[in-house]
């Protein structure tokens, strides 16, 4: 294990109906102008908007309202967050939504004080240390882990680029996590969320520090945790419990738990970005199709032993020889996948051939994976994933 530091002050709210006692007391401690940001209307069929709108009226707060958010945030539409906020001298930000619309305003945050105009911000990726508007989130799909980690990912459609960026002073100050908030996310999305978190789980855990037992102990049982509750959620929507897994396992993915005291980069997360960023497809989708794929692509010798580890400690698949134990486990990854009801080849979600070398290109350069990931990857490397991605391939 290496050396790491642990520190995630946001102060998680967990439970049912906490927003009617606790919400007004803490925009107070930030003053009474808030920025309400949400995305394309979720949040209005589902009464969440008439809840919070109505909370805020009665502590009279002065309520800014920045809508639209999109899925994949714009950073055009960080830009109008950001004016929004210096023409109102806006307090505090109140992100109601999922990872999206918590990335965008953790960016508007920053940019409030920021000189620069957001693509700059973004694009410099230098990380948010200094001055950024407090926020607060109410966290209504269980995925990205947003909702209590510092990091940020927004799309410019224009260059085709979607960079992750992020840093402590952009951490979510409070954040509400009512299970029941999600209880309207649809099947598509609650298995895109689910294949969200377990990536965020993968690729912590297949990396090349050794010793990190804890890390790796956790990781096991968040997965078997995502494993067992999704196909629940999408049974049965509002299963209060299952619901409550999901929202807990995705924060826990992606603060630190996990990953902190592991080095090197991640693997199907700038493989995915890509295709978000050419294609505007939802990110645990592309996750999803990426992931067995990339397993198979890394499956030797060095690494048989963590895959058949995986295979015996989260899918309960024992074999004498490892590799036979190993390809099981990924063929696990691939069949629940499939079984959540997730399209598992890129024709599926609008994907052709055409731009796969572009968009490997753009992978190895946006990110590390060619020299950092668990098992580095050219360009070419990533051409032969997205390649085995168009059709079901074996041994699947
Ligand atoms: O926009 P609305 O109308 O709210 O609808 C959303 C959207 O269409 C809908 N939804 C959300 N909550 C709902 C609901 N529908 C009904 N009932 C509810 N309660 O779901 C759709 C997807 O929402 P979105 O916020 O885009 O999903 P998610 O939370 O998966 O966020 C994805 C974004 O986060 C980034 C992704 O790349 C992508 O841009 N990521 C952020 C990370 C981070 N900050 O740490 C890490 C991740 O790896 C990821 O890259
Ligand atoms: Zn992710």
């Amino acid at each position: 294990m290496e050396n790491f530091r642990f520190y995630v002050p946001t102060d998680v709210r967990f439970g049912k109906d906490r927003l009617k006692d606790e919400l007004a007391d803490v925009l107070n401690l930030y003053g009474k102008t808030v920025l309400l940001a949400y995305g394309g209307g979720s949040i209005k069929k589902n009464g969440l908007y008439d809840q919070v709108l109505s909370l805020m009226k009665d502590n009279q707060n002065k309520v800014v309202e920045l809508s639209g958010i999109e899925p994949n945030p714009r950073v055009e539409t960080v830009d109008r967050g950001i004016a929004l906020c210096r023409e109102h001298q806006v307090d505090v930000i109140l992100a109601v939504g999922g990872g999206s619309t918590i990335d965008c305003t953790k960016v508007i945050a920053a940019g409030f004080y920021a000189e620069e105009p957001a693509w700059e911000l973004v694009s410099k990726r230098k990380g948010f240390n200094g001055p950024a508007l407090p926020l607060v989130t109410v966290l209504t799909l269980a995925a990205t882990g947003s909702e209590m980690n510092g990091g940020a990912v927004i799309t410019n459609l224009a260059t085709n680029q979607k960079l992750g960026v992020g840093g402590p002073s952009v951490l979510p100050k409070v954040s509400f996590l009512d299970p029941q908030n999600t209880y309207t996310v649809p099947a598509y999305q609650t298995a895109a969320g689910s294949a969200d978190i377990l990536s965020h789980l993968f690729e912590n855990y297949f990396k090349k520090t050794v010793g990190a037992d804890v890390q790796d102990s956790v990781s096991e049982g968040l997965m078997r945790t995502v494993i067992k509750n999704c196909p629940t959620a999408l049974k049965t929507p509002d299963d209060y419990d299952a619901r409550a897994n999901l929202m807990w396992a995705s924060s826990l993915a992606l603060n630190g738990l996990t990953g902190n005291g592991k080095s090197g980069a991640w693997s199907c997360h700038p493989m995915e970005h890509e295709l978000s960023a050419f294609y505007d497809i939802t990110h645990g989708i592309g996750l999803a199709i990426l992931t067995p794929r990339w397993m198979k692509y890394v499956l030797s010798e060095e690494t048989v032993s963590k895959f058949s580890q995986f295979a015996e400690n989260v899918w309960g698949i024992k074999e004498q020889d490892e590799f036979v134990a190993a390809k099981k486990g990924i063929q696990a990854v691939y069949d629940f996948f499939k079984a959540c009801g997730i399209p598992m080849t890129l024709p599926e979600v609008g994907i052709n051939e055409e731009k796969l070398s572009l968009m490997a290109e753009q992978a190895v350069k946006h990110s590390t994976i060619e020299t950092d990931a668990y098992m580095p990857l050219s360009k070419e490397d990533v051409v032969k994933i997205y390649q085995d991605c168009m059709t079901e391939s074996s041994y699947y």
